[in-house]
């Protein structure tokens, strides 16, 4: 056997299950526990038990259109992690933070704590945010432009690394004799500006185990993909084929390469709803149980979020009118998808449920450990993903289940490691992504 381990698992957990009913299904907790740190902690630890490189909460900032029927998500997520860090020791921790209503001084402090607290651990997910609803809870009647989001987005980068980059690794001398703490040459002191952010000088906190943490990042239109290539060392996507999970991770090791970096810096993870049972036919039951407690007005809110349709009232069967091409704001690579699928006549929601609606487009697998790992081994070995973002449908059972039964099986063929290597986050990345293909 090859011994070619470096695919990447990161855990993607939300509420009771990725499924927009995983609450109601009897494998979820009786208790309403996705509105306990408790349960994120728990999750944390099973994941970490897997030997996940990387445990994700996501997170927007407003009252979703969706929560009344699908239930919550997480609890903020930097606190979350800072909870998590102290309990788990290995497993990368990224949280989502917008570049839109943060001031960057702010997150820089937040994120060089995490990072110090999780002992080089921390990820950052940079979303733009998408939504209107969202700006409206910060004072301001619309988001930016799609693509002048982006354009804001990489000042604001540039703004919160300059940051934690202002004081170097050796600044801290602590020398009792000559009674100098600091070396002010080694403190970027001076003010300085991107776009719209200033700042009078350097941050006031020593300078954390990574640095700057792991930047994660979720884009897929043009502008998505250049800023991705330019900062992204992890991206999750939505890919359901093969072929377009390779074309678009072609895509972004390019931009890697056109930004100056190597094509191998850019880990592209796309999501992955496994459905398991210990047969076919009972992971597919599992499947059909949830899929017929879903009501048309799920489907309907979340075709709403990614078109801006309103489709209130709609029943199963009723026709959903065409997208226009141009003129959404909101994320592009979903929008693009439904218009093409609405277009090529997939135009209700109960057919929409089946080709989008409760995965939010990510690739569905339903099938046994040893299925699930086959696809698995067979787009990584053909050079489409670099590893996955695994959302299971229900919490904590689907994540048990695939920690339990899929990641040892992935093991047995040789493709995840079976223990963690490195002391950060980013080694442990990097360590990864360095075992050669066999
Ligand atoms: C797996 C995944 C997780 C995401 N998590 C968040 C999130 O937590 N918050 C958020 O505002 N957007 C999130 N997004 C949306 C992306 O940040 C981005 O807006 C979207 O992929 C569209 O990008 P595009 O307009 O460049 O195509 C996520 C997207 C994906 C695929």
């Amino acid at each position: 056997m090859t011994h070619r381990s470096g695919l990447i698992l990161s855990a993607f957990v939300m509420g009771a299950g990725h499924h927009a009913a995983s609450w109601r299904h009897p494998a979820a907790p009786d208790t309403p526990a996705e509105l306990t740190p408790a349960h994120y902690l728990e999750l944390a630890r099973i994941a970490e038990r897997g030997k996940f490189q990387s445990f994700f909460l996501a997170d927007t900032l407003s009252f979703s259109p969706n929560l009344e029927l699908n239930g919550i998500s997480n609890l903020e997520p930097l606190i979350t992690l800072a909870a998590i860090a102290g309990q788990t020791e290995h497993i990368g921790l990224v949280a989502t933070v917008s570049t839109a209503f943060y001031p960057p001084y702010h997150l820089a402090r937040l994120i060089n704590t995490l990072d110090h607290v999780s002992a080089g651990r921390f990820g950052w997910n940079v979303v733009t945010s998408t939504a209107d609803r969202e700006a409206r809870n910060f004072g301001l009647e619309t988001l930016l432009e799609h693509d002048d989001r982006y354009r804001d987005a990489a000042d604001f980068v540039d703004g919160t690394l300059h940051l934690l980059n202002s004081w170097a690794p050796d600044a801290v001398l602590r020398d009792r004799a000559t009674g100098r703490y600091l070396d002010p040459a080694l403190v970027a002191d001076a003010p300085a500006r991107f776009g719209r952010f200033d700042f009078g000088g350097a941050l006031d906190l020593p300078r954390s185990p990574q640095g700057t943490p792991v930047l994660v990042q979720a884009g897929r239109s043009p502008a998505g993909i250049t800023f991705a290539g330019k900062y992204a060392e992890v991206v999750f996507t939505v890919q359901r084929s093969f072929t377009e999970a390779h074309s678009f991770r072609a895509q972004l090791r390019a931009a890697a390469e056109q930004a100056g970096r190597a094509p191998g810096d850019i880990r592209v993870l796309p999501g992955l709803w496994p459905f398991l049972g210990s047969t076919e036919a009972e992971a597919r039951q599992l499947h059909a149980e949830l899929e017929e407690l879903v009501l048309p007005e799920q489907v309907a809110k979340q075709i709403e979020i990614f078109t801006g349709l309103d489709l209130s009232g709609h029943g199963w069967d009723e026709v959903i009118p065409e997208l226009p091409e141009s003129g959404f704001q909101g994320q592009q690579g979903r929008y693009h998808k439904l218009r093409e699928l609405i277009a090529g006549g997939e135009n209700t929601l109960r057919k929409l449920q089946k080709e989008f609606g409760t995965s939010r487009g990510h690739q569905v697998l339903v099938g046994t450990p040893e299925q699930v790992a086959d696809s698995i081994v067979e787009w990584f070995d053909g050079g489409a993903v670099d590893g996955f973002s695994i959302q299971p449908p229900i919490l904590p059972h689907g994540l048990e289940l695939f920690v339990d039964h899929v990641v040892p099986e992935l093991q047995r063929r040789g493709v995840f490691h079976r223990d963690y290597t490195a002391a950060t986050f980013r080694d442990e990345l990097r360590a990864t992504s360095a075992v050669p293909a066999g």
